[in-house]
């Protein structure tokens, strides 16, 4: 019998692969979600070693914040796991037109999401204050956004679900402790096509402006990187 991994890779396939017709889409993905929603950190078998390390009270800076298990990654989809340490953040960063999934498997996370408004960026007004704070060329590359209340996610919350016009933007904090989750991303990124990019809110003090927030791309964060380690969960096979 296939592992609950197994049929989350297979259904993540089924769902995102480019032959299915789209018709079917909506319903492969619900059925993802909800296998998804299943899984457990005991499925997945973390490597004790790893555990360890993630859950040291050691305050060595130069232990990376952020580890990345891969599960699972072909052209069509991308599966695997992170882990926080105490206090760690994944920075405000996109998803170039993909979708993903993400579901606590340990601890809190707090999720803030952003969707970029729907209308041309050249159409807005930009306030003032936010036309203050950003220098020259960078002024073209804000992206007017939607915040979306953020809140804390623990296991036993559903899945989180970004679409590449819906909450495409998000920041991933740990709470209280370290924090793991599984994340599914489709297509997965890719370096020349879709490369992951880190940004800054700016929130505007104008009550009257139709936008209230923007994002201004920045270099990725110097307090963040990521470190990669083994799966040793169940064999994945697609
Ligand atoms: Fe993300």
């Amino acid at each position: 019998m296939s592992s609950i991994v197994e049929l989350i890779a297979k259904q993540a396939q089924a769902t995102f692969s480019r032959s299915i017709p789209e018709e079917s889409f909506l319903e492969n993905l619900t059925k993802l979600i909800k296998n998804v929603n299943k899984v457990r950190a005991s499925d997945l078998k973390l490597n004790k070693d790893t555990l360890r390390t993630i859950n040291s009270d050691n305050d060595d800076k130069r232990l990376a914040p952020v580890t990345y298990i891969e599960v699972a990654e072909n052209k069509t989809f991308s599966m695997g796991i992170f882990l926080l340490r105490s206090g760690a953040r994944i920075p405000l960063h996109d998803h170039p037109g993909m979708h993903g999934v993400l579901k606590v498997i340990q601890g809190t996370v707090k999720i803030t999401s952003y969707s970029a408004v729907s209308k041309v960026p050249s159409e807005i007004k930009l306030p003032q204050d936010i036309y203050n704070r950003v220098k020259g060329v960078q002024k073209e590359r804000l992206i007017p956004v939607e915040k979306h209340s953020s809140g804390n996610v623990t296991e036993k919350d559903e899945p989180c679900v970004l679409k590449p016009k819906e909450g495409n933007f998000h920041e991933i904090c740990a709470v209280g402790g370290t924090a793991a989750f599984l994340d599914i991303l489709a297509p997965p990124y890719d370096m020349d096509e879709r490369d992951c990019h880190y940004y800054v809110p700016l929130e505007t003090n104008k009550t009257d402006s139709e936008v209230k927030c923007w994002l201004l791309r920045t270099t990725p964060p110097s307090d963040f990187w990521c470190e990669s380690a083994d799966y040793t969960g169940p064999k994945v096979s697609l």
